[in-house]
């Protein structure tokens, strides 16, 4: 892109918790934000009426982001509305935890379709069209490394992303587009927050040197350096959990 040109994201998940963040940094940076978000329309137009009461640019699209033409819609509305895209936010996600022994495969393919299918189909359409200069960003968890039991399916949901970024990193040699993954730790949102007990959520919140949840602000801090300055880093995955282990 040129230097006068106005960045524009399209942030996926971006009507709560780390992706509601994320849109809301990227339009204090200066970026134009398109709000995905896949039902909860009150919490997105909340969204995109928090950037346009702090002046920014935005709009919400409703997408599920397993529906391959809603996917490529999405894109359409983006660049009807602000003329491109220039960075991808994959923070839709959604988690299902249970021992493999009583895990039920429906919760596995739903996992599926959305982790895997929908951050597939997402970032497919951002190596096709994301301008020079641009940047995509996945969402992996630092589960991956800290291997919790109950977590194994939603954490091979996710490793996808980790193995994901790096390749398209390549594919995109040539063209100016960094390709990473964000790897948050437990984090304060509604998808870690709900059905856990506050004994659990304080022992998680333990778990880091930091002796606190992640906060939402903390991992769109992360995702604003790689989709803004840090034009060196790419096909990383950055774990941004203040050191749990
Ligand atoms: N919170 C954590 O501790 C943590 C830790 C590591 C990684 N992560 C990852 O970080 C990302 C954001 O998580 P979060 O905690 O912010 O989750 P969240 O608060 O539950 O928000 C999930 C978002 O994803 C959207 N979404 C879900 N399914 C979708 C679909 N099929 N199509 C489009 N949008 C969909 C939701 O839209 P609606 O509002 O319309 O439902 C919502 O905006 C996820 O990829 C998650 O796996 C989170």
């Amino acid at each position: 892109m040129t230097e006068n040109m106005q960045r524009v994201a399209i942030v996926t998940g971006g009507s709560r918790g780390i992706g509601r963040a994320v849109a809301e940094r990227l339009a204090a940076d200066g970026q134009a934000v398109v709000v995905a978000y896949a039902s909860n329309q009150t919490e997105a137009d909340a969204a995109v009426a928090a950037i346009s009461s702090s002046g920014g640019q935005s709009i919400a699209v409703r997408v599920d982001v397993g529906d391959e033409q809603a996917v490529a819609a999405l894109y359409a509305a983006a660049e009807e509305r602000f003329g491109g895209v220039d960075v991808v936010v994959n923070a839709a996600g959604i988690m299902l935890l249970s021992p493999l022994a009583s895990l039920d495969v429906d919760d596995l393919d739903r996992m599926y379709r959305t982790n895997i299918r929908g951050a597939f189909l997402v970032t497919r359409e951002a190596v096709r069209r994301v301008r020079p200069g641009g940047a995509i960003i996945n969402f992996s968890t630092s589960v991956t490394r800290l291997s919790l039991p109950t977590y194994s399916a939603y954490a091979a949901s996710k490793a996808a992303m980790e193995a994901l970024s790096p390749i398209i990193a390549k594919e995109l040699k040539g063209r100016d587009i960094t390709a990473n993954t964000v790897a948050p730790g437990p984090t304060a949102t509604a998808l870690f927050l709900d059905g856990k007990d506050e004994e659990t959520i304080t022992r998680m919140a333990g778990m880091n040197p930091m002796n606190r949840l992640g906060r939402p602000e903390d991992i769109a801090e992360v995702v604003s350096f790689l989709a803004g300055p840090a034009r060196w880093i790419n096909g990383q995955t950055v774990f941004a959990n203040g050191g749990v282990a």
